[in-house]
């Protein structure tokens, strides 16, 4: 007799399709399937789990015993990589750092992106939304097809962040490959040499960012790099070489994510003409309508933890040491948190997407990200009424920051 379950394919054999090409073009078929096994689904006898469900996961980024990739937790998953700059740079940020040395560096860097702090930059972020769109609109005003990745939502993205950080202009546009090589490395490797790019990206971004400093530590400006050169050198609370690594995770989260994300609502609103022609009337609609993408097609579709300890999760017993993958793409779609979840609805209600992570990492530039896809979009529809999109969507070929690898368009 066959039963349900024995009809389903193995999670591993699941994985392996996931991280096929075919499967980071179009995983959500592929969540589905994992799902069926449960919410949180046991892949190696106890020394891997993963979630699907939205409450899992969301429970699990709050859960302090499951820890971040840090060094310690690298050196069990990932010999070797000690030898890779991509890890040793990443492994000095506060997103793969775990308390005290979490809580020490969001500390230091987490009031610049308050949500005061964020209000205060409105302006600067309509000003470069405005040149980002304007630049747009010149391109293709003799009908050439241009390319809204670089042209628009990449440009857009560095431009925030380039301003913030005072990296000047003319250096955003160069830096976009190297953007992308270390964000590979997020995702699962095969074998070692995956991470040669993301080094060779991280050590020239290192070189860069040690120039900036010295530069504003000499001759300061209006910029949070020399707001925090001071603050560093004034009070010891961190050390130089923990400012150019966050440095380079403000430049890199600042600038993927974002980017992918101002894609997808591009796309979504192009897709659905009733919802653009909305968001060109009634600049309130945009919230709901960003909210929904980053549930829908989300920037990041996956974080890794590690149970510090022995511990029972949603009934499940887990050790010390396991791995805990939370597939966030997964459970933005829960049937048993959204009814209709594969629809997209930005007029549902009680949106919580799980897109910007939740407890002690919870994204520093969500209310940056928000605001800029909030004023960006609805921009962009306004001036470029005629604005289409000439292909399906083509995605990189990549799960953990999943996104749009180009979106060929014509403006007239
Ligand atoms: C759509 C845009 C964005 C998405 C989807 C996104 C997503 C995330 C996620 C999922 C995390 C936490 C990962 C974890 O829990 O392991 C995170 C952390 C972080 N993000 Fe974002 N992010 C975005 C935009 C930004 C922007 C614009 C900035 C900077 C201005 C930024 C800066 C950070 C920082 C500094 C952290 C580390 C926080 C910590 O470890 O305490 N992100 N982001």
């Amino acid at each position: 007799m066959t039963t349900q379950s024995d009809a389903l394919a193995d999670p591993l054999d699941i994985m392996g399709r996931l991280l096929a090409p075919a499967g980071k073009q179009n995983p959500y078929p592929l969540y589905e399937e994992m799902r069926a096994h449960g919410s949180l689904v046991d892949v190696a006898s106890g020394t891997h789990v993963f979630a699907t469900g939205y409450a899992e996961c969301s429970r699990a980024l709050r859960e302090p015993d499951l820890l971040s990739t840090d060094g310690a937790v690298q050196d069990l998953k990932l010999p070797g990589w000690r030898e890779h700059s991509s890890w040793r740079w990443l492994t000095r940020n506060m997103l793969f750092s775990n308390d005290p040395t979490h809580e020490r560096q969001r500390r230091f860097f987490g009031s610049a992106f308050s949500a005061r702090a964020v209000a205060g930059r409105r302006a600067m972020i309509e000003r470069l939304s405005d040149e980002a769109v304007r630049h747009v609109a010149q391109l293709g005003r003799d009908g050439a097809e241009i390319d809204l990745v670089p042209e628009l939502t990449y440009r857009f993205a560095t431009a925030v962040i380039g301003e913030l950080l005072g990296v000047p202009p003319k250096d955003q546009a160069p830096m976009r490959a190297g953007i992308g090589d270390i964000t590979l490395a997020l995702d699962p490797i095969a074998d070692m040499s995956q991470l040669e790019p993301g080094d060779a990206a991280m050590d020239t971004f290192a070189e860069y960012f040690y120039e900036l400093v010295a530069q504003r530590r000499a001759e300061p400006r209006e910029d949070l790099t020399s707001t925090w050169v001071k603050v560093c050198d004034d009070s010891g609370d961190i050390s130089e070489e923990e400012l150019v690594a966050n440095l380079m995770l403000f430049l890199v989260a600042a600038a993927e994510a974002p980017m992918d994300l101002f894609s997808n609502t591009v796309r979504l609103a192009l897709e659905h003409p009733e919802h653009a022609e909305r968001l060109r009337a009634d600049p309130a609609y945009a919230a709901g309508f960003v909210d929904e993408t980053l549930r829908y097609e989300p920037a990041v579709h996956a974080l890794n933890r590690v149970a510090a300890k022995d511990m029972e999760f949603f009934g499940l017993k887990i050790t010390e040491g396991t791995a805990v993958t939370l597939m966030l793409g997964a459970g933005n779609r829960d049937p048993q948190r959204y009814p209709d979840p594969a629809a997209f609805d930005p007029q549902r209600t009680d949106i919580q997407p799980l897109t910007f992570s939740a407890g002690a990492h919870y994204c520093l530039g969500a209310n940056v990200a928000r605001m800029s896809a909030e004023t960006m979009v609805p921009q962009l529809l306004r001036e470029i009424p005629r604005l289409k999109l000439t292909e399906e969507a083509v995605w990189r070929d990549q799960l953990v920051q999943r996104g749009q690898a180009r979106m060929l368009a014509t403006t007239v």
